[in-house]
């Protein structure tokens, strides 16, 4: 495996493998990498000829400082798991390698269809802006036929979608299933700061939205919202930031057990913010 800090040297590498006719599996990543990140890996490795990855703490996606100082990082560590894995390229730069100054001064401009002012867009303005900016520019250097998102960032998902065919990428996104841990706990980067104690209390979360699904389509949507904030937050310790029930492609709040439903909730753990969601119908 090639590790790759330098965009014009990246640039070098993906035109020899386009040369040689070799497809490119993609997955964006921003390090600490844990084994939802790693199945994500594993199926790029399968199902193109070559696997780039890249790691890189976007900073234009924090729109807390001190969210991007505590976001684990061990680049040594994401190295060994991906060499292991065969992943071919592994792209970390610099912030100063991948933004202009100026363009780290304002938020980066897209039509987000409304997709960004529910949910995560509400409670981290300027997110999705960052996340877009950094997705597109990767997408432009590595350009790659497959790139792969997990199904945890359930509305980070549905603008990477949104942002393909609004700016015509000819590459196909791979949604992959939330990967979780034996206890129900969907894995994170961020569960990496949770206490053995925060840990036990975090597996109430899938629990509950799990347990929420015995009472759709019987009962209102609003009840069931509500019953799932009342539970997770009956947990000392626990406090939900958002519950949303929303329609999978719009993301907008529904009323009715209608088409494609999906409960997206963040909780903060202490100071630890974790996200998770379920499908209903
Ligand atoms: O999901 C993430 O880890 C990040 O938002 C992404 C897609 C790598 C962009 O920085």
């Amino acid at each position: 495996m090639k590790t790759i800090t330098k965009k014009q040297e990246l640039a070098a590498e993906v035109a020899s493998l386009k040369a040689q006719g070799k497809t490119i599996g993609f997955v964006p990543t921003m390090g600490a990498l844990h084994d939802g990140h790693m199945a994500l890996v594993g199926r790029a490795v399968q199902e193109n000829r070559c696997c780039v990855m890249s790691v890189f703490d976007n900073p234009t996606q924090f729109n807390n400082a001190t969210d991007l100082e505590k976001y684990p990082r061990n680049l040594q560590r994401d190295e060994e798991k991906l060499r292991a894995a065969g992943v071919a390229i592994l792209f970390a730069p610099t912030p100063e390698e991948m933004y202009e100054p100026e363009e780290m001064a304002h938020p980066f401009a897209f039509d987000f269809g409304g997709l960004d002012q529910v949910m995560e867009g509400k409670y981290r303005p300027g997110h999705f802006n960052g996340v877009v900016q950094v997705v597109s520019k990767l997408f432009t250097l590595v350009q790659p036929r497959k790139a792969y998102f997990g199904e945890k960032d359930f509305q980070q998902l549905a603008i990477i979608h949104r942002m393909v065919r609004l700016m015509h990428f000819p590459v196909e996104i791979v949604d992959c299933p939330i990967v979780r841990e034996a206890s129900g706990l969907a894995l994170s980067s961020r569960n990496e700061r949770l206490s053995d104690e925060q840990r036990k209390k975090a597996v109430r979360i899938s629990e509950v939205l799990r347990e929420s699904r015995n009472f759709a389509p019987a009962k209102p949507v609003k009840e069931v919202a509500q019953w799932v904030v009342d539970a997770i937050n009956a947990v000392d310790g626990l406090q939900v930031e958002y519950y949303e029930i929303v329609d999978a492609a719009t993301l907008q709040a529904v009323d009715q057990w209608e088409g494609h439903c999906v409960g997206c909730v963040t909780v903060y753990c202490g100071d630890v913010r974790l996200i998770d969601n379920i499908r209903y119908c």
